[in-house]
């Protein structure tokens, strides 16, 4: 089977997981679903990013160890992810030894290859940023709280990749998109790149992984969260396993950590001469009143609300599709209640008691026999374009063609009236009821990388574990079951 190997950013855990969180996670489990949909063999990596001065000072805030405040945290993304119906493949978190260990060899190879070195360097630190601004972003006033530090650091090399790092984004060989992402990030690069502070005092900063070859520092938290993604599929260690599904698909992120991604990461990779990722992808912010939604803002949704209130499919349904992938969305509840009922309580969930109702009333609860396996509906169905789009990432789109094709369906059903044709010719009228019933059965798989559960409802209500992609599959005869409506419209 095709590996396909994606990841999420791992989270800070200085506070409770955000819709922002949310949405990235719930994408790259889409994303996965899918590819496993083609017959791939997916392989989805989440995880916490726990070192560094947010979670230092978060855990003094709460008056614990830093330990204990991240292991305290943890099981509020965990069962999060398991509320939101997450099937990840492997969940790392920055303080386990499989990752510091990596961490400390990577350090190490990069030292030995002349690419680390010290040097004391005076400059403006952003606290929330935690690293060194340059003079430019200073003047930006984007960097909130600023100090002037002067002191011994070690720095990776990183400006003596540049030329290289160029003509692989240029030539695509690193993937960066959407395109206007790439083009940001060719635009920061037109300037000359400086070299990366990788160490912290330890004087200034003890929460973090300790620098091999000088104990009194710790790793920037960057180079050491970065590590992740080769870290956690056993990079140095399970070398057969690594190479497997190294270099990654596609690290799915938000647009504010670009730059560590698309400029850090594959210069560490360059002097480690390990292969880039293949692909780079950020994704958007969700806003409200055209603000970014965060937890510094004070506006954030929280996931588990929404999932009580209105059930986890309905929530993956609403932030897959109404995000056009690569650009900011704005949430509200008019828009999420609006959407849930025209899509998922009218026209998908309405279709679905229509056409069982009918079949129940006239077919003694049977799938009816198709006199042909031709149909308007059959010619829809096979306009919609899978592969190309999933490759694409475009899941909103993936959507939106399922939602015409739904449609689709009840104008096929209006057209053809099955209710007045089963008077006066009952094959006839069963083999329309047919082929609502496949289309139906189609769509719900389609649809069942976003909308897992209720997918499965579906299938059973349709009285079939038929999961292929084909049109026809679908058995006469079975048993139809009839149910509550599947998607309550929302007053
Ligand atoms: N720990 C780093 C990532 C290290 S990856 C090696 C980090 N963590 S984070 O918890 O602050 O954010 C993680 C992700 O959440 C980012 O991709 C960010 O874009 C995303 N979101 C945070 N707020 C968001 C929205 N309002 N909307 C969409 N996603 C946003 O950064």
């Amino acid at each position: 089977m095709q590996k396909y190997y994606l990841t999420t950013p791992i989270y800070y855990v200085n506070d409770k997981p955000h819709i922002g969180h949310a949405y990235t996670t719930i994408l790259a489990d889409t994303i996965a679903r899918y590819r496993a949909l083609l017959g791939e063999d997916p392989m989805l990596l989440t995880g916490l990013d726990e070192h560094g001065l947010k979670v230092q000072q978060a855990a003094e805030k709460n008056g614990k160890s830093p330990k204990n405040h991240c292991d305290d945290m943890a099981p509020a993304f965990v069962n999060l992810w398991e509320k939101l119906n997450i099937k990840y493949s492997d969940f790392i978190r920055t303080t386990e030894e499989r990752h510091t260990t990596v961490v400390q060899k990577i350090l190490d190879e990069v030292h030995k290859n002349g690419d680390i070195y010290i040097d004391e360097y005076e400059g403006w630190y952003s606290v929330s940023e935690e690293r060194f601004i340059t003079e430019k972003e200073l003047d930006s006033g984007e960097f909130g709280q600023v100090r002037k530090i002067k002191e011994k650091n070690y720095f990776f090399k990183m400006s003596k990749y540049q030329t290289q790092l160029i003509k692989k984004i240029k030539s695509d060989e690193l993937l960066i998109q959407p395109v206007s992402r790439k083009n940001e990030v060719l635009g920061f690069l037109r300037n000359e790149l400086s070299d990366l502070c990788i160490s912290r005092p330890k004087s200034r900063l003890e929460w973090g992984i300790e620098l091999p070859f000088d104990k009194d520092y710790v790793t920037y938290v960057w180079f050491d969260a970065l590590i992740n993604y080769v870290s956690a599929i056993g990079a140095f260690k399970n070398t057969k396993y690594f190479k497997k599904l190294w270099p990654a698909d596609v690290h799915l992120i938000g647009k504010d950590i670009l730059t560590t991604h698309s400029v850090y990461w594959p210069t560490m990779l360059l002097s480690l001469k390990i292969p880039l990722p293949k692909r780079i992808f950020a994704h958007g912010w969700w806003l409200t009143d055209n603000e970014k939604m965060s937890k510094s803002l004070g506006n954030v949704v929280s996931p588990l609300l929404l999932v009580d209130d209105f059930g986890v499919d309905a929530v993956r349904y609403y932030l897959m599709s109404e995000m056009v992938l690569g650009i900011d969305a704005t949430f509200s509840s008019e828009s999420f209640e609006k959407k849930y009922n025209s899509d998922l309580a009218n026209d998908f969930g309405n279709l679905v008691s229509r056409v069982s109702t009918l079949i129940n009333n006239n077919f003694d609860s049977k799938i009816p026999t198709p006199s042909t396996m031709e149909s308007d509906l059959a010619k829809n169905y096979k306009k919609i374009i899978l592969k190309d789009k999933l490759d694409n990432l475009e899941i909103d789109k993936v959507i939106n063609n399922t939602m015409t094709f739904i449609r689709s369906i009840n104008v096929f059903v209006e057209k053809n009236e099955p209710w007045k044709l089963v008077k006066v010719d009952k094959n006839k009228a069963g083999n329309i009821l047919f082929h609502c019933a496949e289309a139906l059965r189609l769509s719900s798989i389609l649809l069942s990388p976003v909308m897992p559960s209720k997918s499965e409802d579906i299938l059973q209500i349709l009285g079939t574990k038929e999961k292929s992609l084909v049109w026809g599959k679908l058995k006469p005869g079975s048993s139809i079951t009839l149910s509550k409506p599947i998607f309550p419209r929302i007053n």
